[in-house]
């Protein structure tokens, strides 16, 4: 599905991730880039830079947040070397494109949106206007992403059923402007939704969410984790009594990080009574430090010592610029009719 396609992913600064976003959103981006590269394609990951200004003024936070993006995805396992990896804000072509790009974007675009229209809601809801505290960043964001998209010849973008309108977009521009010169000035675009992601659940049942107050944290220490894991709602059925394993939380978030053995000698004992909650708890405690074990210490080591990464960021912008500078090129001689 992925030969010698050009497969492009951004990413927004999250905050702090937990064990949702890792095994529901950075575990499988990397796998699907690492797919990409082995069918002979090619795999951009960025950071969305530009994008974060939109929502974060403070420089302090918004650099740390952004640090943290970055050391995540290389301690998850993104290969720099094989992956490009770069920043946003790096590819100076990409605002000249997005300018470009506005010239053929249609406004009711935006106001469709819906990450504005979302806004707009929450306004109307708060009894506010309905552009209040809603900047142009936001408004147009659809138009930056599909810069983002479009600057890479990108085949495919993978994104979260949230993300699929902004790629429809961004393909209806791209569109238009071959339209337009007659000619295929720039690739379209397809959206690729990953069906086996999976939505783990967080220690009260709920989607694991940070407003929720419900996370299993994954780059804190491991009494943090052990707090949360023993935290996770049980009843107060005896051990002897067999249960069904899919009706109990522990055995749902196990689902999403066990091996198929681990997680057919948890069901076992738990349906013939052999297990309790006490042990349940410690086995998912023992697989999720398994799991976060090396991307944690990967990532204290990078955030600690972030010049490197900054050395990586860099190197990835300066693969991706040469080819950013070719369509900005492409588009404006079409446009000026150079
Ligand atoms: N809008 C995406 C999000 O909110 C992030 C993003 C920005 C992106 N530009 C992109 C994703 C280009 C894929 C391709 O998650």
């Amino acid at each position: 599905m992925f030969d010698n396609k050009i497969v492009l992913a951004g990413v927004k600064p999250t905050g702090k991730p937990h064990l949702g976003n890792y095994l529901g959103a950075i575990k499988p981006a990397i796998a699907l880039g690492h797919r990409a590269l082995a069918q002979g394609g090619s795999h951009y990951m960025f950071i969305a830079d530009y994008h974060a200004i939109n929502a974060e003024k403070n420089p302090a936070v918004l650099n740390e947040m952004l640090k943290e993006i970055a050391c995540i995805y290389l301690a998850a396992g993104l290969d720099p070397k094989e992956s490009v990896f770069y920043r946003q804000s790096d590819i100076h072509e990409i605002p000249e494109i997005t300018t470009i790009l506005y010239a053929y974007t249609p406004k009711g675009f935006m106001n469709k949106a819906h990450a504005y229209k979302a806004a707009v809601d929450k306004n109307r809801e708060a009894g506010k206007p309905d552009d209040d505290g809603i900047n142009m960043g936001l408004y147009t964001y659809p138009t930056l992403m599909a810069a983002d998209i479009l600057t890479f010849n990108t085949d495919i973008v993978p994104v979260g059923k949230d993300q699929v309108q902004h790629v429809e977009i961004a393909r209806d521009i791209a569109g238009a402007i071959n339209a337009h010169y007659n000619r295929d000035l720039l690739r379209l675009p397809e959206y690729y939704i990953d069906e086996n992601v999976a939505v783990v659940p967080g220690v009260d049942g709920r989607k694991m969410s940070k407003s929720y107050g419900n996370v299993i944290p994954l780059f804190e220490d491991d009494a943090a984790i052990k707090k949360a894991v023993f935290s996770i709602k049980t009843d107060s059925r005896p051990l002897e009594e067999p249960k069904d394993p899919e009706e109990i939380l522990v055995y749902q978030i196990y689902k999403a990080i066990a091996s198929p053995a681990e997680l057919q000698e948890m069901g076992d004992g738990l349906r013939q009574g052999k297990l309790g909650y006490g042990h349940i708890k410690n086995m998912l405690l023992d697989a999720v430090i398994a799991e976060v074990k090396d991307a944690r210490e990967k990532y204290n080591y990078y955030m600690a010592h972030f010049a490197e990464v900054e050395g990586m960021l860099e190197d990835g912008a300066a693969k991706a610029r040469p080819i950013a500078k070719e369509t900005l090129k492409r588009l404006k001689d079409a446009v000026f009719g150079r």
